[in-house]
């Protein structure tokens, strides 16, 4: 008879759900593929009426989690219920039960990992999270397994399906951007709270993720430098399309003089790079390693069958732990968890990149040159400069591009410029990155 692996669901929404039709779709490729049954023996969830459109047998679904977490026979427990709590306590009771956990809860892993994977180094067990990031991409693995000999000298990925959506449709079909979210919450991949895709909550959940894996180095959250999209006007889009960019949320990691920089904005493109034509909710990840160049990573980043892809590799992979009767065949992370150490990201003021600005500028004699002053006095050097002509009246959009500057500068000089007569309102600042790979 052929052996069985039995597992345990917290968290019958999309993804659990996209889970179990998986299960069922595929049973006989995967059973192949383990030489075992994967048995999908409980379900828990607080609602188990509502049908999923799935037949579930009788007495596989129930509303206690700790059935799960106690059952003895259960060695995999998969938590897909996302949020904080109860969803850690869950999680490290498991771990402590010696249960293989897989999870696709990043804001979970992003604030609580150090805790749940000491645990799991502690209890010799398994944890799986190909889909906290990237949805179906395998950026997990990647990382931590087909790169795992390379220096990583640059990430830069498009980590939120939302914000590229919006953006999308903002710059191919000049929509406003409240319109877009709601189309993107309609279509199902928005956050519950969807201030966590436009502020770029859920784009540095995913960061701190990356960063661990990338440099084997604890993280904070609050020190990754974060801007969300809210504040990109269709204005800014048709001059980044006139100088040749797109507009994308890019999440920058870059190794620099032995430590990282980590920035997540928006960021204006050239229109040519394959970042900037990833596009909709598709998200992708451009990697430089020192032995592999670039490697270029491209996938849906949420949904519910993509991303039940991922929870699967990891599923399996536990599967197998457990067949060969060990629990965790590497790191849980990218070294050790006991050498993890913190890490000390480089401040924002001292990243030097190239900008975009829009001033809105009245139109007299001398306002460029003052504007271009203060700009030269904090060694900001033009690159281009655009005015358009006036309209009946008031102010006219400047913008300028710039060549390498220093953020600190930058941000002092603004103070400056913002603050003269002749300038109306705050300028629009996006930083520009033209020098890919
Ligand atoms: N809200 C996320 C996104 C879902 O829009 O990409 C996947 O993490």
């Amino acid at each position: 008879m052929m052996k069985e692996v039995n597992i345990g669901l917290i968290g019958f929404g999309t993804i659990g759900s996209g889970v179990v039709r998986l299960l069922k779709q595929n049973e006989d490729l995967i059973a192949k593929k383990l030489g075992a049954k994967l048995v999908m023996k409980k379900i828990a969830d607080i609602d188990i009426t509502t049908s999923r459109g799935i037949k579930i047998n009788k007495g596989v679904l129930t509303k206690n989690a700790r059935e799960i977490i106690n059952d003895k026979d259960i060695s995999i427990v998969i938590e897909l219920m996302g949020g904080y709590e109860p969803a850690r306590t869950f999680v490290l009771e498991a771990i402590r039960q010696g249960k293989n956990v897989v999870t696709a809860n990043k804001a979970l892993l992003a604030t609580h990992g150090n805790e749940i994977f000491a645990a799991a180094q502690k209890n010799a067990v398994y944890i799986g999270f190909e889909a906290s990031v990237g949805g179906t991409i395998p950026i997990i693995k990647t990382l931590k397994e087909s790169l795992a000999a390379n220096r990583i000298n640059s990430i830069m990925g498009i980590m939120n399906g939302t914000c590229n959506f919006i953006l999308t449709k903002m710059t191919d079909e000049d929509k406003p951007f409240h319109d877009v979210l709601k189309e993107a919450q309609k279509l199902g991949f928005a956050e519950a709270d969807p201030t966590f895709d436009i502020e770029g909550i859920d784009t540095a959940h995913k960061m701190a993720i990356i960063l661990s894996l990338a440099y084997g180095k604890k993280v904070n959250l609050k020190d990754i430098y974060l801007e969300g999209i809210t504040k990109i006007s269709r204005e800014d889009i048709a001059f980044a399309r006139d100088l040749g960019f797109r507009i994308k949320l890019l999440a920058i990691a870059m190794l620099k003089k032995g430590t990282v920089e980590a920035r997540i904005h928006p960021t204006m493109i050239p229109s040519s790079h394959l970042l900037a034509n990833v596009n909709r909710n598709y998200n992708a990840f451009h990697i430089m390693g020192d032995a592999s160049g670039p490697v270029f990573l491209f996938g849906q980043g949420a949904g519910m069958m993509p991303t039940a892809s991922a929870v699967f590799s990891d599923i399996m992979d536990s599967a197998r732990n457990v067949l060969n009767g060990h629990n965790c065949r590497g790191p849980l992370r990218s070294i050790s968890e006991t050498a993890m150490t913190p890490i000390k990201l480089i401040p924002m003021d001292d990243i030097e990149t190239k900008y975009f600005f829009r001033f809105s500028a009245l139109d007299r004699p001398g306002v460029l040159s003052k504007i271009a002053g203060i700009l030269g006095k904090h060694n900001i050097s033009i690159a281009a400069c655009i005015q358009k002509a006036r309209g009946k009246r008031g102010a006219v959009p400047i913008v300028m591009t710039t060549y390498k500057a220093r953020e600190k500068d930058v941000r002092k000089a603004l103070e400056k410029i913002d603050r003269l007569d002749i300038v109306q309102g705050k300028t629009m600042l996006i930083r520009v990155e033209d020098d890919l790979n």
